[in-house]
């Protein structure tokens, strides 16, 4: 009897350990699975995805979060590799246009001029800004753009400003209405680089407005943020391009726009430097026509930078 109570025992603890055996197996299952697929991702390959078991608990969770970092490193590192690819080709456009201008000057095909000395000195312009470009954009990226920041009158910033595009609005006949504030708009700001974001936008202004036209920049206060609005009478920005604008690289017109020397960076660098200063960037069309862009900057100091 004793024997057989015994056997019944030691058979029941068999069994708990078999069945706890089988349950430990199954738990560990995905979570090893996660493991091969966090393996994978390790060795470079970011393709590498961990199958989500059925429901909804802890484990489910973890390969799902898995899943979602994984998805973002990828994106990420396209983002990367189209953002070198398209660095490198912005340098190759004037590299490829000077070398063939010296080489053609050097097998004595093209005359030394003073004419083509000046369109060479022009590539190496845009060389330069181009490169300058890049470099305010991974400052702002690593957070080592450093601001120096005072309290300065938005709407008197702006109206010396406009001076300075004075000659190119001439050239083209375009008008520029000022509609600025009689009182001071404060803002926290530094001078250059809100200078920089000005300058920006009426580039692009000047570029998409047709000869004879007419840009409003325009200056207010609203609620607890002091406004600019650059409008011009322009053909609008397409649609489908609206949400892209700000992108690195992005252009609307790509062939139209890299004829004049534009690489799409322009207006990333505005959103970095505005958002630097606390405040927020953003572009539409204006129901008459044209585009609009606004800006707006807090009246309160900006964030510690
Ligand atoms: N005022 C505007 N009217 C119409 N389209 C615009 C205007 N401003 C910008 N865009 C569109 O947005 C794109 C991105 O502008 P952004 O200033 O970043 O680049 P870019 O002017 O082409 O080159 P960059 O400023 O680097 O010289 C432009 O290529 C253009 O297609
Ligand atoms: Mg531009």
């Amino acid at each position: 009897m004793q024997q057989n109570l015994l056997i019944a025992s030691l058979v029941a603890t068999l069994l708990g350990v078999l069945v706890a055996l089988v349950f430990a197996r199954r738990m560990a299952q995905p979570i090893e699975a996660i493991s091969e697929a966090a393996g994978r991702l390790a060795q470079g390959d970011l393709s590498a995805r961990a199958p989500v078991p059925r429901g909804e608990d802890e484990v489910a969770r973890l390969a799902r979060n898995f899943n979602h970092m994984a998805a973002s490193l990828e994106r990420l590192e396209a983002e990367r590799k189209a953002m070198i690819a398209d660095i490198a080709h912005e340098l190759r456009t004037p590299l490829t246009v000077m070398q063939g201008r010296l080489e053609a000057i050097q097998d004595g095909v093209m005359p030394l001029e003073m004419a083509e000395v000046d369109r060479l000195h022009h590539q190496t312009q845009l060389l330069s800004r181009l490169v300058e470009d890049l470099r305010t954009l991974s400052l702002a990226d690593a957070g080592r753009l450093n601001l120096v920041l005072r309290e300065l009158d938005l709407a008197e910033h702006v109206r010396r400003l406009a001076h300075t595009f004075q000659a190119a609005l001439e050239a083209k006949r375009i008008e520029l209405e000022l509609r600025l504030p009689a009182q001071p708009i404060l803002v926290q700001a530094d001078a250059d680089r809100l200078a920089q974001v000005v300058t920006n936008l009426m580039t692009n202004a000047l570029a998409h407005t047709p000869a004879g036209g007419r840009i409003v920049l325009e200056v207010a206060a609203q609620a607890a943020h002091a406004v600019l609005r650059i409008r011009d009478s322009g053909p609008g920005i397409p649609e489908e391009a609206l949400g892209r604008v700000f992108d690195r690289f992005y252009r609307a017109e790509a062939s139209r726009s890299r004829s004049t020397g534009g690489s799409g960076l322009g207006l990333a660098i505005v959103k970095a430097l505005v958002e630097l200063h606390g405040g927020w960037v953003g572009a539409r069309n204006h129901p008459e026509g044209g585009a609009l862009f606004e800006l707006c900057l807090p009246f309160t100091p900006a964030k510690a930078l």
